[in-house]
Order: structure tokens, then C-alpha cells, then sequence
């Protein structure tokens, strides 16, 4: 059975018939261990007539003893049936009222022995990507500065993908007009939606205008494995960016968004791709051919695991 996420409205509210809070307290998340089972998100079944806000509210209090808390709607989920998932930061907590759960603990990361091994990481990741993504909007380094990409980025994508010697390596359609970037940074933002991909624009922190971009895409479907891209306007490559940017990257990619591992396919006639992904770490696993981009095509693949 598989977890699926919808946009709040459009599931229509008389359909939720759970919530699931993922919920932090003083930097950690929170997982309930029920006397029966094991690990598990606090959460439970809507009363009849009860808001679902209150379900929420009377599962996080009866579950975790939460006495003062934010929260918040996240977005609609459907296993057979539907419920809402919420974000909470727990600012008080009480003594854990008598309930089905046993104790509560703190955790840097989900715990292995899970109730719903099936459910709750994808409820946790889904939780987790878009509170890590909110908290570091940016990623700054010595030089640099990273930022989620967003709709006024329309001439820098425009640049990279119509200039040849920026796409010659990657299969990337050449642009010819600027509105083709559009459609891109939608589908990107969507995808920074839904957990399925991270695109930030580069900057050099001197300078008010991007000159290239990073991003996380092609996650597997536990979420745990991603690919790297990045690509830089030509006048800026040479001077380390690249390895700069890719450095601040992975921490997050394991740390925030909780990657197991990192891959990237460069061709092998990408050098300079080569030699960036070797220098930030990743190891040659397999070169391969790849007859479909064309009859001499070598595909190199790099992967760097969680250290
Ligand atoms: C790949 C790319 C991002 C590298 O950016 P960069 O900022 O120039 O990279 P860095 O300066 O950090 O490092 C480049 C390294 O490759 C080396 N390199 C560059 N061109 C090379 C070449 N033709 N042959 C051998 N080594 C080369 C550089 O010498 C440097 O290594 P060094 O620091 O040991 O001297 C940039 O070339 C680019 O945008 N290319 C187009 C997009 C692309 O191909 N993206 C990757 C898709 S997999």
C-alpha cells in the first residue's frame, strides 16, 4: 500500500479521517513508543463532528503531553483512506497523560523500529524535507551563497540552457527563447513541493546576480538516494565554485534531507564534472555505455555515501 500526498483543498475535509503530527521539540522530532508496538508518530482517528485542527491537537496533548505548541497543516496523504498531516514545534511540554503510549523520546533522525515502517518515514520525510527547506532557504559559504530557485530566476536559467558549451555534456535541449524558462522553474518549484527535488540558484555573495545552479533530483522512492546536478555560466568556471557549492550541498543532502547516498552520471568527456565530483568525495563506481545519447557515450557513475 502506498503513502500518497495532496494539495489541503483538494481533498475535501469530510474524506480526513486521521491526522499524523510530526512534531519537534528543542531542535529534536518526537516519536511516541506505544506499549504494544513500537516507535510511531503521534496521530489518531477524527471523532465524529471533531475538527480535523482538534483531532490533531487532542492526539499531540494525549500522546506527548504537548501543552503549548505552533501548529500547522502540511498537506492531505491517502493510504485507504484519507488523513492530514501536520507540522508542530512543541514550545511546553507536560507529563505524558495515561494513554496507549508508554514514553516519548528525542531523535536527530527517525528510529529504525517503527509500528508503520510502511508510513511514517514517508510521513516523517515528507515533514522534514519541507521544514529543512524553510529553515535554510540559504546555504552560505566563504563565497558563495545558495538559494532556492524561484520564478525571477527566469534569465539565468535561460543563459545556462541556451549556451552550448554549458549543455553540451548534459542532453539538455538547447533553449531559444527565454519563455522556456518558465515551464522549468514551475516544475522545479512543484517538485520543492512534493519532495522530489532541490534546486538552488548559486551566488557569489559580491555580486547580486546567479551565475549557476545546484540541485538534488531523482530521488528513489524511499527518498534515501538522490543525483546531483549543478552547472555555472562559463565565465565563472575555473575558480572553484563548483567544488565550493558541491561542498555545502552534500552536509544537507545527508544531514536535512537524510540521504543515505549521492550519485551523479557525468559523460566521461565531462572533465571538468569529473574532476569537481573526485575532489568533493565521490567515488567512481561504474563507467557504462550509453547508446542512447549516442554510440561512443561513456557514462561515468560517481556515488559518495552518508559518512
Ligand atoms: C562542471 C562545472 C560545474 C565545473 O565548474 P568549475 O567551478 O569550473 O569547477 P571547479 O573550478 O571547482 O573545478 C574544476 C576542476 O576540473 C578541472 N578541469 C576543468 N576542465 C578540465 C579539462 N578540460 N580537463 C581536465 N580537467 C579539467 C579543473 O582544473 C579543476 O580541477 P583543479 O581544481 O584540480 O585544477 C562547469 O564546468 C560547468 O558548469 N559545466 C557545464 C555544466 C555541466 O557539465 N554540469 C555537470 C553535468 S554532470
Amino acid at each position: 500500500m502506498e503513502v500518497k500526498f495532496h494539495n489541503i483543498d483538494q481533498v475535501d475535509d469530510s474524506l480526513l479521517k486521521y491526522a499524523v503530527i510530526v512534531s519537534r521539540y528543542k531542535g529534536k522530532w518526537i516519536f511516541c513508543k506505544n506499549k504494544t508496538r513500537k516507535w510511531e508518530l503521534p496521530g489518531g482517528t477524527r471523532e465524529e463532528g471533531e475538527p480535523i485542527l482538534n483531532t490533531a491537537k487532542r492526539e499531540l496533548y494525549e500522546e506527548t503531553g504537548a501543552k503549548e505548541y505552533d501548529i500547522k497543516p502540511i498537506c492531505a496523504y491517502s493510504i485507504n483512506s484519507y488523513g492530514l498531516l501536520f507540522f508542530a514545534e512543541i514550545k511546553e511540554l507536560g507529563d505524558l497523560p495515561d494513554s496507549e503510549i508508554e514514553k516519548i523520546d528525542f531523535f536527530d533522525d527517525i528510529p529504525d523500529e517503527l509500528s508503520f515502517p510502511l508510513y511514517h518515514p514517508k510521513h516523517f520525510d515528507k515533514v522534514r524535507f519541507m521544514f529543512e527547506k524553510n529553515i535554510h532557504k540559504e546555504l552560505i559559504t566563504q563565497r558563495l551563497k545558495l538559494r532556492l530557485l524561484n520564478k525571477n530566476d527566469r534569465e539565468l536559467i535561460f543563459k545556462l540552457r541556451s549556451d552550448l558549451n554549458v549543455i553540451q555534456h548534459t542532453g539538455i535541449k538547447q533553449y531559444t527563447n527565454i519563455d522556456e524558462a518558465d515551464p522549468y522553474i514551475k516544475k522545479i518549484e512543484q517538485g520543492m513541493e512534493d519532495f522530489s527535488c532541490l534546486m538552488w540558484t548559486i551566488n557569489i555573495s559580491s555580486i547580486n546576480s546567479p551565475i549557476g545552479t545546484l540541485c538534488f533530483w531523482n530521488f528513489s522512492s524511499d527518498k534515501k538516494r538522490a543525483e546531483i546536478g549543478y552547472d555555472l555560466l562559463p565565465e565563472y568556471w575555473g575558480q572553484g565554485y563548483a567544488l565550493e557549492a558541491i561542498k555545502a550541498a552534500l552536509p544537507f543532502g545527508f544531514l536535512q534531507c537524510g540521504f543515505n547516498c549521492i550519485l551523479a552520471y557525468p559523460v566521461e568527456e565531462n572533465l571538468a564534472s569529473c574532476r569537481v565530483l573526485e575532489k568533493a568525495g565521490f567515488n567512481l563506481i561504474e563507467k557504462k555505455s550509453c547508446k542512447e545519447v549516442n554510440e561512443d557515450c561513456i557514462i561515468c557513475k560517481y556515488k559518495i555515501n552518508k559518512g
